[in-house]
């Protein structure tokens, strides 16, 4: 979006928000807006407000290498395994994996860290002699398959307090926590324009890069799921593979003649749907058969977002995301999220079809 028609965009939305602390006759920047908002949190330490600040200099970071992306690529420089000063190319999503750490760990606020792209958690050392209290989550590129083809891709970030006590180093428990417990959650969309959409537990926010001053400039304020949609999202190839329940929602779905939109990066495929409603499902298949989603840093940040802005998120065995108990860092879980009367009419089904003999 050009600079202008993108303040344009930001000056109306904002426009029609109401609430005191946030200003609405001129743009409000991402970091203005956590900062306003820091009375909101249930612990306005300002850790909090730090942490989501580092996120938000982390995905500039990650947005600028995405969009040289295509770039790299037809300099030939992906597939020599270095770049032209000798320096290793890396995939994308180590390189987001590595600036996402790397902002945390100088932040001074956030002790742990756990990521899609590492099999244990990361402690990180204090930084200053005031103790952290919060970990932090993240699937550091969502739909990475999307990058060469110059598709939209996503982070997803979810942040918790820390149960153990802060004197000591952070433990597999302060991660192992339902998503309840999240105290925020949200994620990146690398799109045609970048955006930043997050959540403290009050409400849905959406902001957007304004590549010509560097900020995310508030966009999207107070974001509600539309109730109902005549959408549906899922990777249909999979359809023989799916429970009987699943395809007879599917035959539904076709049946009313619902469009089918699958970007493949669930991020981008939730964003649409948060945006313009609809429903997202990931159930299980032959392949996955707990489902393919990872339940602590895709489906419980995801879940938060959608549930503060109207929508429902629930697993195949109809228990509500949110509650899902984790025993492990990268367990899997089935998923449908999206509109509310959607996800209600898709629990009918299941209710109904999965009480059949097979
Ligand atoms: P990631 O790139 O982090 O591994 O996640 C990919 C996920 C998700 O974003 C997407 O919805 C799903 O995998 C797509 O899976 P299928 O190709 O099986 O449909
Ligand atoms: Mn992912
Ligand atoms: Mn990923």
């Amino acid at each position: 979006m050009a600079t202008a028609a993108l303040k344009k965009t930001a000056l109306n939305s904002v426009s029609q928000i109401s609430s005191a602390n946030i200003p609405n006759n001129r743009i409000v920047t991402l970091d203005e807006f956590i900062l306003r908002s820091e009375k909101d949190f249930d612990y306005a330490t300002g850790e909090l407000t730090g942490l989501l600040r580092d996120i938000g200099v982390a995905a500039k970071i990650i947005n600028r290498e995405v969009n040289k992306a295509g770039l790299v690529n037809i300099l030939g420089m992906a597939d020599s395994g270095e770049n032209q000063s000798g320096d290793t190319q890396q995939k994308l999503d180590v390189y987001a994996n590595e600036r996402l750490i790397e902002c945390l760990q100088n932040s001074g606020e956030c002790c742990a860290i756990a990521s899609e792209e590492n099999d244990n958690i990361i402690h990180v050392p204090p930084v200053t002699s005031k103790p952290s209290h919060y970990v932090v989550m993240f699937d550091p590129l969502d739909g990475s398959s999307n990058i060469d083809v110059n598709m939209s891709v996503g982070t997803i970030f979810a942040i918790y307090r820390r149960k153990s006590d802060p004197s000591g180093p952070a433990t597999i428990d302060d991660f192992l926590q339902t998503g309840t417990k999240q105290v925020a959650a949200g994620y990146v969309l690398y799109g045609t324009s970048t955006m930043l959409v997050y959540t403290t537990g009050r409400g849905v926010n959406g902001f957007t890069l304004d590549p010509s001053i560097g900020e995310f400039c508030l966009s999207h304020r107070n974001m509600r799921i539309p109730e109902n949609s005549q959408t549906y999202s899922v990777n249909q190839g999979y359809y023989s593979k799916f429970d009987l329940e699943m395809r007879r929602y599917i035959d539904n779905c076709s049946d009313q003649n619902y469009g089918l939109r699958y970007i493949g990066s669930m991020v981008s495929d939730v964003h649409r749907i948060l945006i313009q409603g609809g429903i997202f499902l990931y159930p299980s298949t032959r392949k996955y058969p707990k489902g393919k989603l990872r339940l602590l840093y895709e489906c419980n940040p995801l879940a938060m977002l959608i549930e503060q802005a109207g929508g429902k998120a629930m697993n195949t065995q109809l228990k509500r995301i949110l509650e899902v108990t984790p025993h492990d860092l990268h367990q899997r879980c089935t998923i449908a999220i999206g509109s509310p009367t959607m996800v209600d009419e898709l629990k009918a089904f299941i209710e109904r079809y999965s009480a059949l003999p097979l």
